[in-house]
């Protein structure tokens, strides 16, 4: 039985639907990426589950209560008590978004020379540790790794390597742990409370500090009331909080599990930090009490927030990504394993066992995707990767596509219709070509590298046209 909408719709938002011609000379003019497409050319948009959330009528509501003063705005005030009652943090400074909160809090904690152990690099997360002089060390257990090591909590920190990791390097040169929870890249996997507590416990016994980069912190207290013992009969609330209560303060991109379009905090217990992010964020945000945000913004991030703890709201949420992935698995298609809880990721190295990994076929898939039904899904594979210090290209365990599903948007029928495309598309998986990379940009090249399919002869191209259906719709 599906696990219908918890709510209704009040305000609908035409898409528009576009011919297969159309759409090949869309992705070609985007380069084959499709962070280049316009979004007025995308059907189903699963690029990202961040900042593409529908906000409730409650939030609409407080968006015209916005207090636009320049310092002092009683929706700031509202926002932080709502950390301080959720999150269980003292202190928060509001951020434009997630990665705005990265920057402040690897600026002040890096140094040159420091180690940031990790389970599993996020992109963004990671280039503000490298821009200060970090070097990120992943330490997340071997299965994340692979796409079909099917495991309750993959997202898991690997004890061993982060003992071992502070043993080589010294505790003084490790600035703080990051840990992630329901690890974007790793397939939305989440982090087990024993794991979290574990962590917290090892880095107490060294004197680090454990930041969590809480982005999809309300997903994972979901596993963990439905994986975890002793967790069934906890609230998401109750979760939630001694999650928390296992580090030292974390960065939070609102545009998530917060249910905004934009926004984001760092937030902390220790008062001197505090201090030192009220300082660098004047620089790069703006006044303590709105950090790049409009009053109205962090009206809706605290009320955002509130309702993102409700059951139903979240038990719908995975369900519709389940509701994605199992019809895909069902239809033989090479998925994550155990499906996520943001996004259904394709194994594009099973997908495309025909192309090396230097053909990009991550990238490839996402492209064809795009062609075939007009949905819109994201690379997290070597393009994403990108080059290390030296230059030298990453190779990446997965090379995988992305369908984040934004939250209360689309419908099961949605799904069905994403799930038909992909489907489709693994019937002649054969004929989908490698690309080459004609332009690369040096800081996060996925943004807004450019591709071209790797020629291939004449009647392949007509037989793949020819094999798969004229247009969707
Ligand atoms: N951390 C994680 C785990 C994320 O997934 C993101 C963003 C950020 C930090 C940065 O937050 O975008 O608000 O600056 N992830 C988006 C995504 C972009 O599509 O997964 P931001």
């Amino acid at each position: 039985m599906l696990l219908a909408e918890p709510y209704r719709i009040k305000v609908v938002e035409p898409i528009a639907r576009t011919t297969r011609e159309e759409r090949e000379r869309f992705i070609t003019e985007a380069g084959y990426n499709t962070f280049l497409l316009r979004s007025k050319d995308v059907y189903l948009d699963f690029l990202t589950d961040s900042g593409t959330s529908a906000m409730s009528d409650n939030q609409w509501a407080g968006m015209m209560l916005g207090d636009e003063a320049y310092a002092g705005s009683r929706n700031f005030l509202a926002l932080q008590e709502t950390v301080r009652r959720y999150y269980g943090f003292a202190y928060m400074v509001p951020t434009h978004q997630g990665r705005g909160a990265e920057n402040l809090l690897s600026r002040i904690l890096i140094k040159p020379g420091d180690y940031i152990p990790g389970n599993m690099y996020f992109t963004t997360t990671r280039a503000h540790q490298e821009l200060n002089g970090g070097t990120f060390v992943d330490v997340i257990v071997d299965e994340a790794h692979d796409a079909t090591a099917d495991l309750p909590f993959k997202g898991n920190v690997d004890l061993t390597k982060l003992e071992s990791l502070i043993a080589r390097v010294g505790p003084e040169r490790i600035p703080y742990i990051s840990l992630a929870v329901t690890v974007n890249l790793a397939g939305g996997q989440p982090v087990s409370m024993a794991n979290m507590r574990a962590v917290k416990q090892i880095a107490e016994r060294h004197g680090i500090n454990v930041m969590l980069d809480a982005t999809r912190c309300v997903e994972n207290a979901y596993f963990i009331k439905e994986r975890e013992a002793g967790y069934a009969g906890q609230t998401i609330a109750e979760i939630l909080l001694e999650m928390m209560s296992y580090s030292d303060g974390c960065t939070m991109s609102g545009k998530k599990d917060c249910l905004v379009n934009i926004g984001g905090f760092l937030a902390m217990n220790d008062e001197s930090l505090y201090q030192r992010a009220c300082e660098l964020v004047v620089l790069f945000e703006g006044m303590p009490t709105y950090g790049g945000l409009a009053g109205r913004d962090m009206e809706a991030m605290a009320r955002g927030i509130v309702e993102s703890l409700d059951y139903d709201y979240i038990a719908h949420r995975i369900a519709q990504v389940r509701y994605l992935g199992e019809a895909l698995r069902a239809a033989g298609v090479a998925i994550v394993e155990p499906i996520g809880g943001h996004a259904v990721f394709l194994d594009a190295r099973r997908f495309l066992a025909h192309l090396t990994q230097d053909e990009f076929p991550a990238q490839s898939l996402a492209a064809h995707l795009y062609i075939e039904g007009g949905v819109r899904a994201m690379e997290r594979g070597i393009v994403s990767a990108g080059r290390d210090d030296d230059g030298n290209q990453r190779y990446p365990k997965l090379e995988l596509v992305r369908l984040a599903i934004p939250r209360r948007v689309y419908t099961y029928a949605h799904l069905d219709v994403a799930a038909e495309a992909v489907i489709q598309l693994f019937r002649h998986r054969d004929e989908i070509p490698g690309l080459t990379m004609v332009y690369e940009p040096r800081i996060l090249r996925f943004f807004t590298a450019r591709f071209e399919p790797i020629a291939k002869p004449e009647a392949d191209l007509t037989r793949a046209r020819e094999a798969s259906i004229a247009s969707v719709h």
